[in-house]
């Protein structure tokens, strides 16, 4: 397993991640991805583009990172997205409650299930000091902080807008245009991969809490009544599941099962839910999460988002810990009615019936020139509710008199002027808000995931080196090409020319020339890059067709291999045709290692 430390050392070394504005400074929770990190973070992205756009056959929007307030009015951050804040007395720090519950008391997992009020009371009960100054915080208060960053649109004042917590919101808003780009038809699925902002109370652990961070998320729109998912495609994909009974059990265990009987057995409720735990199962592994470190686990009630009905959580083991990389919400129609109660758009679908359908329905038509003279400037107002009134409860059109409510006010009518009748009505289909299930990755908690799990050491011609385990879809770069000495015109220009028509094969590249060959190897092996290319002179001299060694990363064994077969037979590699292990077989290793000579 990585230490901790020596990981964070490698990514600031190596250009994979830092502590952004270090030049003024520092400011806490935010990251940099250097020139390693971006391109490994760009392929995780590109990798999920696959598996959740393309071959779940959804579409993908990018929508603004700001958005009005009245989106968060009605999405409910404005109101509910608060962690627990404590602050120090003594010092002034911020902590976030919960945490140092979690850090202090051994027994208690999630203490943000617990409540607001039973936190004081434990930081009290266990007299929990300020991690920064060490002063008590017993007593302090512990307070709901919103975690959005406010901003304003437009000059002045202007309107007040929030950076987006969640990339999802700015899919449920433009519901209304994506169901007609789906031609009304449900089930159907937008994925959107875009930064979200937090302002966390207390980031930590490197990329891991941030205040900036990209989420790719899929919201996947269905009709609850009709719309199943294609389980068979998942039903024999094996997953370790943590369920919320087995977290309340004391001798809780996970559960090892598969993902149809899982469903069978009622562990995951959702059909939908278990159908995207099984895909991101199979996706996890593909880009190279150690399996072994990895499960679902299901939120405990008082843990859900407050859109949440229920929620299965994807956790990596890292450093000892298990934290949350993906999140897999049933958020029923909670957003969507949101939206449409908030603004003046239409956050449903309409439901063809197979044939139209016959339905009673009780109306009103009530004569407006007795109403007029009666109630004036109310009547059209008591109308509209004679008729609500109706539809709700017909039977109180049985006494001579019906009372209503309009702008406020009670009227009394009599039951004769509303004109009061149950009329047949023929119906084609209904207007019905979709349900949303949501699977919701954190792309930079992955990208950390990768780097842990694939954090290896090991003992090569003497000396420990250090390399990183990439999954070569994954790695920043592909293959390194090396001339074995950079003053050597014939090793140098076949080098250049191997790196080219790699290039050319969509392989990328990079070209190293500085330092021992040796030393060019650990570099490489550092930033996990699957195979370099040595052009040295056995390989030109004295044969029919120019020959390269081809050394492969976690083996470090070597082949030699012709010039001209090399880009093809990379790409079978690349593509999953072949393995390292079959080329060896065919062109036999290396037994001398010329290029650390
Ligand atoms: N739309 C649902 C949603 O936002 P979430 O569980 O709050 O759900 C989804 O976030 C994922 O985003 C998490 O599983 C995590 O990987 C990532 N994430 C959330 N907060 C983060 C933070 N402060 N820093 C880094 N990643 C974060």
């Amino acid at each position: 397993m990585a230490d901790q430390q020596d990981l964070m050392e490698l990514a600031k070394r190596r250009g994979f991640f830092f502590g952004s504005n270090g030049a003024y400074g520092g400011t806490a929770g935010f990251y940099t991805f250097g020139p390693e990190g971006a391109s490994l973070k760009h392929n995780v992205e590109a990798a999920w583009r696959d598996q959740f756009t393309l071959r779940l056959g959804n579409d993908e929007i990018e929508a603004p990172t700001i958005m009005p307030e009245a989106v968060f009015e009605a999405s409910g951050h404005l109101d509910g997205f608060d962690d627990m804040l404590v602050e120090c007395a003594e010092c002034g720090a911020s902590h976030r409650a919960d945490h140092l519950i979690e850090d202090a008391v051994n027994d208690i997992e999630d203490a943000e299930a617990l409540g607001i009020e039973r936190v004081g009371e434990l930081i009290a009960e266990h007299d929990l000091a300020c991690p920064a100054c060490g002063a008590s915080l017993a007593g302090e208060p512990v307070e709901d902080f919103n975690l959005m960053f406010e901003t304003s649109i437009g000059p002045g004042s202007g309107q007040p807008g929030y950076m987006r917590p969640e990339t999802a919101q700015g899919i449920f808003v433009e519901f209304p245009r994506l169901k007609e780009y789906a031609r009304g038809q449900l089930p159907f699925g937008v994925t959107q991969i875009g930064t979200a902002y937090r302002n966390e109370i207390s980031p930590r652990r490197g990329i891991i809490r941030v205040r900036e961070f990209t989420q790719a998320e899929l919201e996947q729109f269905i009709d609850p009544e009709e719309d199943e998912p294609p389980l068979g495609e998942v039903d024999d994909v094996e997953v370790t599941l943590y369920p919320a009974t087995e977290q309340h059990a004391d001798d809780g265990e996970y559960i090892e099962t598969t993902i149809g009987e899982a469903v069978d057995e009622g562990i995951i409720g959702s059909p939908w839910v278990a159908y995207f735990l099984g895909i991101a199962q199979g996706w996890y592994e593909r880009v190279g999460v150690d399996m072994d470190r990895f499960r679902f686990r299901q939120h405990l009630a008082g843990e859900r988002a407050h859109y949440a009905a229920d929620c299965w959580d994807a956790e990596s083991e890292i450093g000892g810990n298990w934290i949350e990389i993906a999140g897999f919400a049933y958020r029923g129609d909670y957003d969507l009615t949101k939206h449409g109660e908030y603004s003046e758009d239409r956050f449903t679908v309409f439901k063809r019936y197979d044939e139209p359908i016959t339905v009673e329905k009780a109306v009103v038509d009530p004569d407006m020139s007795a109403l007029g003279p009666e109630f004036g400037g109310a009547a059209a107002g008591i109308a509209e509710a004679l008729q609500d009134l109706a539809e709700r409860n017909p039977d109180a059109f049985d006494q001579d008199e019906v009372t209503v409510e309009a702008n406020g006010e009670e009227y009394t009518v009599d039951t004769e002027i509303a004109n009061f009748a149950i009329e047949e009505q023929t119906e084609s289909g209904e207007h019905i808000t979709p349900h949303v299930v949501e699977p919701s990755f954190g792309v930079g908690r992955t990208v950390y995931t990768l780097l842990e799990h694939g954090y290896s050491e090991d003992e090569v011609d003497g000396e420990t080196r250090s390399y990183l385990s990439l999954a070569p879809e994954i790695a920043p770069t592909n293959v390194a090409v090396f001339p074995l000495v950079s003053n050597d015109d014939a090793l140098v220009a076949v080098a250049t020319d191997v790196s080219q028509a790699l290039r050319q094969a969509g392989i990328s590249v990079s070209y190293d020339d500085s330092g021992s060959i040796g030393r060019r190897y650990r570099r490489q092996d550092e930033v996990g890059t699957p195979f370099c290319v040595t052009v040295d002179q056995d390989g030109l001299e004295g044969n029919d067709e120019d020959t390269v060694t081809l050394r492969e990363r976690d083996s470090a064994a070597q082949i030699r291999i012709p010039v001209a077969e090399l880009a093809d037979e990379l790409e079978a590699i690349f593509s999953g045709e072949q393995t390292f292990g079959d080329l060896s077989s065919r062109y036999g290793d290396v037994e001398t290692d010329v290029t650390t000579a």
